[in-house]
């Protein structure tokens, strides 16, 4: 197969939802479908459980476990589907919102009735900034949940995106009975407990057919017409141009636990899906079908057990063929590089491979040589785009609690922050070492860690900081006295660049409105 065919039979996605929406169970139960796993519950092992702050033993042992799953892989119909993991708990956002630069369209689980949640809505916002196409799964329409046109609704407003139903539900709860397909047009009639046959499908091309009061019953009959011809008017109908420039997102109802409408969800997406898409890189775009190859390290995952240092960095393929054994060119550190043991991600096994094409993420052993964002070329200079930093929402003062192991922290610190764990600005004033996070959570990881990996132990200071935000400025001038104005709340992120520490909301309002040149961006991209 030569590498264009390879990278049109490929689709690299990420599911996205919030806590207990029903990504585990859809993941587990596409991986059934493309053979990846043989019985039911292998992936739930994956899932990191809301947990009591204290237990982040427990999460960092259910992180380890997600190496393994946290790329899954499988062969559906001659497609080859690379499902990516995300973390569900919001202490983890930011390993999900790197995650999401490296897949070419996402699947949104959202549970009927629960609607739109936080998390999900950060996710999308995410997606809908990179135009990232989704497809909307509302899911446990077994149980009573909220009017289908309502949930329609709120999705639009809250995710601000645009939707066109590909499947409507006959009833919900106890009276649901299925789904019409408005993409394949076939009725689809359910059996709880996941005993869906092939016989439960029947191609329906007009609705207005008498055999659908006998299946269905006249009161849903007539329901369904109503609705459907309501769909038809109010929604737009389906454009696969659309949906892969992000502009309009299609919705499956269905039922994960019950493996109801995941088969036609899969069948869809593997006909919708785009496959892997150009990438921006600062000096130009590249083309996934480009003769060199060119790739990017979106997560890095340390190796939980001490006595192995060795990390896992997860390496997006963007263009050309990933051969191993093959001298590549590490960008940042301008360092010739070759890969003996790269592996794929099929699902529960993890094999060394001999190659990989764009949209594929290989697995490379890494002994501290990677950080979040490198590019790994066959020579050329580029760096991709498209990997910021988020800012940070708490904040802590770093301080080393053993002096003879002043060089262990040191190095613990700088591996964890290019891990990706948290991220550190030291401040000018001092040169005091600021840790910041998205939750408390990793502040209690990194202390664990730098004591059981690196020997170190460090003690923190609390820090009252609302916001780090990263400055620029076209007039020179206007920054430097900025600068100078502001010394006491100004840092420098580890690459260098300037970040304005704002202890409210209030100060950074009265900053803003002071210097009305200078820019405050909340992504370290821009
Ligand atoms: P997550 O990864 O998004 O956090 O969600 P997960 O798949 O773990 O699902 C959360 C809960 O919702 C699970 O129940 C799961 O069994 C249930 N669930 C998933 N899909 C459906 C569905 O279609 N209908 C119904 N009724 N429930 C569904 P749990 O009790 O938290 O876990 P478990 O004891 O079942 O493992």
């Amino acid at each position: 197969m030569n590498i264009k065919d390879e990278i049109k039979r490929r689709r690299t996605f990420g599911i996205v939802s919030h806590p207990d929406a029903g990504k585990t169970t859809l993941t587990e139960k596409l991986l059934l479908f493309g053979g990846a796993i043989q019985v039911a519950g292998a992936v739930k092992s994956n899932k990191i459980k809301k947990t009591a702050t204290s237990d982040f033993m427990e999460i960092e042992k259910q992180r380890g476990i997600s190496v393994a799953t946290s790329v899954m892989g499988f062969d559906y119909k001659g497609v080859k589907v690379n499902i990516l993991d995300t973390p569900g708990h919001k202490d983890f956002a930011e390993d999900t919102f790197r995650t999401l630069t490296a897949v070419d369209s996402v699947i949104v689980v959202i549970d009927v009735a629960k609607g739109v949640e936080t998390q999900t809505e950060k996710l999308v916002e995410v997606c809908r900034m990179r135009k990232t196409p989704i497809i909307v799964f509302i899911n446990k329409l077994d149980r009573e949940g909220k009017d289908g046109f309502d949930l329609l609704d709120e999705i639009e407003q809250k995710l601000g995106i645009n939707v066109c139903p590909l499947s409507w539900p006959i009833g919900m709860g106890q009276r649901f009975q299925g789904v019409y397909n408005l993409y394949e047009k076939k009725l689809c009639l359910f059996s709880p407990h996941g005993k869906q046959s092939e016989e439960d499908t029947l191609v329906f091309e007009d609705l207005d057919n008498s055999e659908l009061e006998e299946r269905i019953g006249e009161r849903a009959a007539e329901e369904l017409r109503s609705e459907v011809e309501m769909v038809s008017e109010v929604y737009p109908e389906f454009d696969k141009a659309t949906y892969t420039t992000g502009e309009i997102s299609p919705v499956f109802f269905g039922s994960a636990i019950n493996n109801f409408g995941v088969k036609e969800l899969l069948d869809c997406f593997i006909e919708i899906a785009p496959n892997p898409l150009p990438r921006v890189t600062e000096e130009r775009e590249v083309l996934p079908e480009e003769k060199n190859f060119t790739g990017f390290v979106f997560k890095i995952h340390a190796n939980i057990d001490p006595r192995h240092r060795d990390r896992i960095a997860f390496l997006r393929i963007c263009s050309g063929e990933f051969q191993r054994n093959t001298n590549y060119l590490h960008i940042r550190n301008n360092k010739k590089m070759k890969f003996s043991n790269p592996t794929s991600f099929m699902a529960a096994r993890k094999e060394v491979i001999d190659s990989a094409y764009p949209g594929d993420i290989v697995g490379l052993y890494d002994s501290g040589n990677f950080k979040i964002g490198d590019t790994i070329t066959e020579g050329e200079v580029l760096h991709f785009k498209g990997i910021p930093s988020f800012s940070p929402e708490q904040f802590r003062v770093v301080h080393n609690a053993n002096p003879m192991k002043y060089k262990q922290l040191s190095k613990g610190l700088e591996q964890l922050m290019d891990e990706g764990v948290a991220q550190m600005f030291i401040r000018k004033l001092d040169n005091a070492k600021i840790i910041g996070t998205v939750g408390a959570l990793q502040f209690e990881v990194i202390q664990y860690r730098l004591e059981h990996e690196y020997g170190a132990s460090c003690t923190y200071e609390p820090l009252n900081i609302h916001k780090a935000c990263w400055i620029s400025c076209a007039d020179d001038k206007m920054l430097e006295s900025f600068l100078a104005r502001r010394k006491r709340d100004m840092a420098k992120d580890l690459d260098g660049k300037d970040v304005f520490l704002a202890e409210s909301q209030w100060i950074l309002n009265m900053v803003q409105e002071n210097f009305p040149d200078v820019q405050f961006h909340f992504t370290s991209e821009f």
